[in-house]
Parts: structure tokens; C-alpha cells; sequence
């Protein structure tokens, strides 16, 4: 059990930072099991239809083009699950001329069981598998990030009568919040005492590395999650298991635990590349085609019209995801007005 580990560490070492709390937690969570679809904890977006694996090949491939169509591109996926996102976009790409000789699949996964079902998944498919961002070889690169940031561990600080202290996880009956060191923080001086703020330092490094890879070489990648627009105060540290919410602190590594991502702190992190205007998820869909999509999967499945009707509103519509979930491209300086954003 990984809650007896963090438990001993805590007893020995005193009051944990969140952030080990959750690597150590999603970590044990994702490395042995599959937890995606309606028997498991919980479904993402290219589970609930091939549609939106498709549309995301439509933006890698006209993406590409505008690139120059180069010969050779690193197309890789960060956190990619089940393999069923990039399997999606290869088919979907491969209607663009020269796009599937040209690409090189690389997918970023730490998680064994994870990385044997891509294997399933993609069958044939020559795949590298990384471990890290930094690892990607260089050169002109697609990069794709779908529910992958979510995962990455925050740390959070709580606005007290003295200041901002860090909370950190203790032990007892059960995990539960302390109050931890004070730090300085002078970012939101409107905060009311009990407020909380969150600082996703891994995230903001890894768009930290992908700003320095497209601030010197050609490519894009291709951000999207739940989150915020602005920096602000919140609590969003959340644990889903079995498709209901539970306690973040409860289970570790037996329920998936997320934070909704901070959208603004990954385009600051992400300079001198170009950043796009962020888009909902519901509107980068509907302009890259996902109507007309859906319309002709239907004209050619009869019998599963309501489904992908279904499925594509789920994907689009404010009260699905289509509001909640946002897309931003960081991309190389000459790469701007990418389809799917406003101009
Ligand atoms: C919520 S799932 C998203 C899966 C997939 N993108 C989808 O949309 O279905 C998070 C994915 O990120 C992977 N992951 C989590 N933390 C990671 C890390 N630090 N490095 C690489 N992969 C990680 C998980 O193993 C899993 O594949």
C-alpha cells in the first residue's frame, strides 16, 4: 500500500509537500492500471469518441504544412493514456500528403502498464517511448498534451493573518492539510485570509522547456485541459474514483488525483516562443470541423447517428466539456495564427 509508505515518510520527516504527496500518488496510480472508460474511474476526451483523436490530426497536419511540410518531425504525445489520441490523429493525418512518412511517433509516458497498452493500441506503429519532455530529440516537432498536465503535482499556499503559509499533508487517523512554513508570495494582494493558491511548478517547467524548444526550432505544441484562464486564488485539487468525486487526501494512489491548470502561468512559462489566444475546447473543435465530422460519421453509421451526435455535444458544449476544457498552442515565432484559435 502507498498510503504506508507516505505515512513512514511522514513520520520520520514531519509534514509532506503536496507535490511529493501527489507524484508519489499518481504516479502508483497510473503505473499499474488502465484506469480509463466507463468500468474505470473515468473517461477523457479521445475515449469518448475517435472524432476528437481526428480533429487533433487535422490541426497536426495543417500545422505541419505550414511548417513547410518538413521531411522529418518528431510528432510526439505527453501523458497519452491509452494510445487511443494518437492512433486517432495518425489515421486522420494520414490523409495529408507526406504528413505520416514525415512523422517520427514519439509518446512522454512513465507508466509500464500505460506504455504496454499504446503498444496494443497502435499496433504496428513505430513508437519511442521517453520519459521526459527534455528527452525528445530535436528538430521540427508536433507536440500534443491532452489531460496531461492535470496530472503533473501542485503545491498550495493558504492566505493566514501573518501571510501565505504552505499546506502541507500530515498524518493521523487519516492524510490531512497543515499549516507549513510562510512564504512571501506578493501576487494577489485582494486575497482574503483562507484563501487558497496553487503553483504547479512541474507543469510550469515543462512549458518552460517547450517555450526554450520553439523559441530556437521550428514546431508547436498543442496544450489542452481543464483549467483557468487567469491566475487566481483556488481550491482545485481533486480526486475522481469509479466516475465520483472522493476526498483528494483519501486514497492515495488508488483514486486519480488532478488540478485544474493554470493556463496564464504555462503562456508566461512558455516565453520567447509564441503563445496563442486560448480557446475553449467547444470552439477549437468547431473550427476545425468536428460538426461536419460527426455529421458524416452518421451519414455512414445510421445506426449510431444519436451516439455521435451525442458524443460530439458532450465534446463541445458548455455544459459537457466544451467550456471547462481549453486549448493553447506555444509555438516558434514564425508559427502564428494556427488553425483553431481566433486570429
Ligand atoms: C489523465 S491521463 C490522460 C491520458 C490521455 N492523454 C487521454 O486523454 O486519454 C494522464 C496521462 O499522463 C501520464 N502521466 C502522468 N504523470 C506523468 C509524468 N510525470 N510523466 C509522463 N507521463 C505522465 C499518465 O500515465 C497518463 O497516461
Amino acid at each position: 500500500m502507498i498510503a504506508d509508505g507516505l505515512s513512514r515518510e511522514i513520520a520520520v520527516q514531519g509534514p509532506m509537500k503536496l507535490s511529493r504527496f501527489m507524484a508519489i500518488a499518481v504516479a502508483h496510480y497510473y503505473g499499474g492500471r488502465d484506469p480509463f472508460g466507463q468500468r474505470g474511474d473515468f473517461i477523457t476526451a479521445p475515449e469518448i469518441s475517435q472524432m476528437f483523436g481526428e480533429i487533433v490530426g487535422v490541426w497536426a497536419a495543417v500545422t505541419w504544412q505550414m511548417m513547410g511540410s518538413p521531411e522529418a518531425l518528431v510528432l510526439a504525445e505527453l501523458g497519452p493514456g491509452r494510445g487511443t489520441l494518437m492512433a486517432d490523429l495518425l489515421r486522420a493525418a494520414a490523409g495529408m500528403p507526406g504528413f505520416r512518412q514525415a512523422a517520427r511517433v514519439h509518446l512522454v509516458e512513465t507508466s509500464p502498464a500505460l506504455r504496454r497498452r499504446q503498444r496494443r493500441t497502435l499496433g504496428e506503429t513505430e513508437v519511442v517511448w521517453l520519459d521526459r519532455v527534455e528527452q525528445l530529440p530535436p528538430g521540427p516537432a508536433i507536440i500534443v498534451a491532452n489531460e496531461f498536465f492535470d496530472a503533473l503535482p501542485i503545491d498550495q499556499y493558504v492566505l493566514r493573518a501573518d501571510g501565505w503559509h504552505e499546506r502541507r499533508v500530515a498524518d493521523g487517523d487519516e492524510f490531512h492539510f497543515v499549516d507549513g512554513p510562510k512564504v512571501e508570495r506578493g501576487d494577489f494582494p485582494a486575497a482574503r485570509e483562507g484563501d487558497i493558491f496553487e503553483v504547479n511548478q512541474a507543469a510550469r517547467d515543462i512549458a518552460a522547456t517547450l517555450g526554450r524548444r520553439f523559441g530556437q526550432s521550428l514546431g508547436a505544441a498543442l496544450v489542452i485541459d481543464y483549467g483557468h484562464a487567469i491566475s487566481a486564488p483556488g481550491d482545485t485539487l481533486q480526486a475522481v474514483g469509479r466516475h465520483r468525486a472522493a476526498p483528494p487526501l483519501s486514497r492515495p494512489g488508488e483514486v486519480d488525483l488532478t488540478a485544474h491548470v493554470d493556463f496564464a502561468a504555462l503562456a508566461r512559462a512558455a516565453a520567447p516562443a509564441a503563445v496563442s489566444p486560448l480557446a475553449s475546447q467547444g470552439s477549437f473543435l468547431r473550427r476545425l470541423g468536428i460538426e461536419l465530422r460527426a455529421a458524416k460519421l452518421a451519414a455512414a453509421r445510421p445506426d449510431q447517428a444519436a451516439d455521435l451526435e451525442a458524443a460530439c455535444q458532450r465534446l463541445i458544449n458548455p455544459a459537457g466539456m466544451g467550456t471547462l476544457f481549453k486549448v493553447l498552442a506555444i509555438s516558434s515565432a514564425g508559427l502564428t495564427d494556427l488553425p483553431g484559435f481566433d486570429a
